[in-house]
């Protein structure tokens, strides 16, 4: 199976589909978000999804459709839990490169996360750094691990680029 799948993870808030459109125009690739695809599919939001069926009818919907991914040059972000349910990661090893957005919880939670309304895995700071640090050693399993604290959606982007060249 091809290669040139690059499969973006980590947290809520990590900048996985701002780095991914920055990193598919470097590339020349598609873009696509795992939500947006999973919004697309469902045709309602992720928050209703969650709010009708409970979040285990999200992660089946999660693990089903790493097989409709398209196979060739794109670059996917994925959903925060979506490495980590399933073990997907273990299947986004074997058809892509998977590069974990590695940003700490003080960042997330003071920077990114503002605007909490539409991420129902989001409650308070104390169990996002809880759900932070047992999702950790999943996203450790990546190909390739980038710090993006600080950091700029197009610097984040260009040094992924040099790694999985
Ligand atoms: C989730 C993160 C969200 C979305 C859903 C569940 C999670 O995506 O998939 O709300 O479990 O961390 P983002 O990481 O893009 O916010």
């Amino acid at each position: 199976m091809s290669k040139s799948l690059v499969f973006l993870i980590g947290m809520m808030g990590a900048g996985k589909s701002s780095v991914g459109r920055c990193l598919a125009k470097t590339l020349k690739y598609k873009f696509i978000d795992t939500d947006q695809l999973i919004e697309e599919q469902e045709k309602r939001s992720i928050e209703s999804i969650f709010k009708e069926n409970g979040e285990s009818y999200f992660r089946n919907i999660e693990r089903d459709i790493i097989n409709q991914f398209d196979k060739k040059k794109c670059v996917y972000s994925t959903g925060g839990g979506f490495p980590i349910f399933n073990r997907n990661i273990d299947k986004l090893k074997v058809i892509g490169q998977v590069v974990y957005l590695k940003t700490s919880s003080v960042v997330l939670l003071n920077n990114r996360i503002k605007n909490n309304s539409s991420r129902p895995m989001f409650q308070d700071a104390t169990s996002f750094e809880k759900l932070h640090k047992q999702r950790e050693s999943i996203y450790c399993e990546a190909d390739f691990i980038v710090k993006t604290d600080y950091k700029i959606p197009e610097e984040i982007a260009s040094e992924i680029s040099l790694l999985i060249e």
